[in-house]
């Protein structure tokens, strides 16, 4: 199983020693077959990567520019500078992204990019709550997926994290046969193999008991409670228990 903290804009150099406690963890036999990555902000990534180094705990960033290469564009960071300094995932088209005006043709440039410069990419895809209401679920996500991994032929480096925007950090989430039913239909609108798929949305030490038991799923983002070590390490020990 995977476990990927997203910190979204949180954290300064000062966090970085809350990670003492999950480095200890992930040398401990309870760590399972877990792995864990960190997706900090930009401006952490490089402390973490030190922080890390002898350790298995990986590190991601949480978005990308769409161009491969160096370029005349104020305040952007690309795969290829990722990659560089040591992240091997990247977070696209997390819905906080696609509010701000990333929509799925722009997501798609983007993986590309990630998957050149060898990134794994965790493409984030989910429908708002009055999608939901309307019953357009299955057709929203087919579409992100669809549009987001065009012309990606193979799926061993994509994880598709489905993430309904009406949970991420509202304490709701879907009930197991919702749940269930929704990932199922993600999984078989993959032709050959398909990726590996995570739920975000307000997981935390309590929900856990209950998403663990939900079937197709490879792991999970973790946005609010990442940011605290107690709790991260607890949604992983609880996984498996
Ligand atoms: P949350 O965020 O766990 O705080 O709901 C998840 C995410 O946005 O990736």
């Amino acid at each position: 199983m995977y476990f990927v903290a997203n910190w979204k804009m949180f954290g300064n150099l000062k966090s970085i020693n809350t990670l003492n406690k999950v480095i200890k963890f992930s040398k401990s036999k309870e760590i399972n077959k877990g792995r864990l990555i960190y997706c900090p902000p930009y401006t952490l990534l490089n402390s973490f990567y030190k922080k890390f180094k002898n350790c298995l705990i990986d590190i991601g960033a949480q978005n990308c520019h769409e161009n491969d290469d160096y370029g005349a564009h104020t305040g952007y960071v690309n795969s290829k500078m990722l990659k560089s300094i040591g992240a091997n995932y990247v977070i696209i088209g997390h819905s906080e992204n696609r509010k701000k005006g990333e929509n799925d043709n722009l997501i798609n440039l983007k993986v590309k990019s990630a998957i050149k410069a060898k990134l794994k990419v965790i493409l984030c895809i989910g429908e708002t709550l009055s999608e939901k209401r309307k019953r357009k679920t299955k057709s929203i996500l087919s579409k992100q997926i669809k549009i987001g991994l065009k012309n990606i032929k193979k799926n061993s480096n994509i994880f598709i994290a489905y993430e309904p925007v009406w949970s991420i950090g509202t304490g709701n989430i879907p009930n197991q046969y919702e749940l269930e039913k929704i990932l199922e239909f993600i999984k078989k609108s993959f032709r050959g193999k398909a990726p590996k798929i995570l739920y975000g949305g307000s997981v935390n030490p309590r929900n856990i008991m209950e998403l663990k038991r939900v079937n197709y799923l490879d792991g999970f983002l973790i946005g609010g409670a990442s940011q605290s070590a107690k709790k991260f390490i607890d949604i992983v020990k609880k996984t498996y228990s």
